[in-house]
């Protein structure tokens, strides 16, 4: 039995000599310590032999079996590493390259200015509420008190998608439905998208974006209205803005209010930019009308408010001296890099 056991191993040490490949030694370990392999058939043997004698051949197939795995390890790390040379090789790659750059892309213009117009009124303690896009005709017309003839309803001038839901044509429906949903106070502004049917050229686009405003609660008057927008357009244009409310119709606000800024190119004195008026308008206003507060389960006898509404292109327009709406939404990483 030991003159095999020494065999065994002799033939093992020689043939692991030959072996290149992990396959190959994959087969080696399963022919000589699998448990159909040489060294098992041999302990089959074991019980054939003296009782005297046993132990030691025990210890020598033990020694033959732990010299036969030094050997497989020995080669299984020699295989290792020339596969990984071959490998590495072969992938070829040069780790001294400059890595591809990451295109980060950047914040787009309008939002910009849609963030700092948040800020604004975060800081003055205003929520954000939002609204969808397609709403239905009761929100965007009939629950604002626009009366049914209304031009603005126009198959001509809104997208409808059927008889009840349409694109809404400007975020005031978000009123309505803050209303409905909440009792005063309320004080939230609502910034989205609007459509309307409208030929797209330099200052008019089908798609443009709004920002609502709403405040209800007991006592509020057109001086909270006044105070609120003037500090408003201080923050965003600068300190030494001026504001002027020209007397305006919405259906939805009674008194109603266009207001203007001065410009903020040439201080009011009158330049291009402000077609030599020294004023900019940039929004609508007014004291949310009682119908309206009614349709919307407020009591307008308990409860007043203001709402106002402004076009977030135009504005960022003007900020940045932008002369075609349509750049907003060629989405050049050129052009909007440059905000
Ligand atoms: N929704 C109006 C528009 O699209 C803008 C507007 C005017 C909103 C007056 C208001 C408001 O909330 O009080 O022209």
């Amino acid at each position: 039995m030991k003159d095999k056991l020494q065999l065994i191993l002799k033939n093992a040490e020689n043939e692991i000599k030959n072996i290149i490949t992990s396959e190959q030694l994959d087969e080696f370990r399963v022919k000589y310590l699998g448990k159909k392999g040489e060294l098992k058939e041999i302990l089959k043997g074991m019980g054939k032999i003296t009782d005297e004698e046993r132990p030691l051949m025990g210890k020598i197939a033990n020694e033959t079996r732990e010299k036969i795995e030094t050997h497989i390890d020995i080669v299984k790390e020699k295989i290792r590493a020339v596969e990984l040379k071959h490998q590495l090789m072969k992938e070829d790659i040069d780790v001294t390259l400059p890595s591809a750059d990451i295109n980060r892309g950047h914040k787009h213009p309008l939002n910009v200015v849609l963030d700092e117009i948040k800020d604004i009124f975060i800081g003055m303690g205003y929520k954000i509420a939002e609204g969808p896009e397609i709403d239905t005709v009761y929100n965007n017309f009939d629950a604002l008190n626009s009366p049914k003839d209304h031009p603005s309803r126009s198959l001509s001038d809104t997208f409808y998608i059927n008889e009840e839901l349409l694109l809404r044509t400007q975020t005031s429906p978000v009123q309505v439905r803050t209303m409905k949903a909440n009792d005063p106070p309320i004080k939230v502004i609502s910034p989205g998208r609007c459509f309307r049917y409208d030929e797209l050229d330099a200052t008019h686009s089908p798609m443009f974006h709004q920002i609502e405003g709403l405040v209800v609660d007991k006592d509020i008057t057109m001086a909270d209205l006044k105070g609120t927008l003037d500090l408003f357009a201080k923050r965003l244009f600068g300190e030494n803005t001026k504001t002027k409310f020209r007397p305006h119709y919405f259906p939805f606000t009674e008194p109603s209010a266009e207001v203007d800024v001065s410009c903020f190119k040439c201080g009011g004195e009158g330049c291009k930019f402000c077609s030599n008026t020294g004023w900019i308008e940039i929004l609508g206003c007014g004291m949310v009308h009682p119908n309206v507060l009614e349709e919307c389960d407020i009591d307008s006898k308990k409860y007043s408010g203001f709402a106002f509404g402004m076009g977030l292109d135009r504005i960022t327009m003007l900020k940045y001296e932008i002369d075609d709406i349509r750049l907003f939404f060629d989405n050049d990483i050129r052009f909007i890099k440059q905000f």
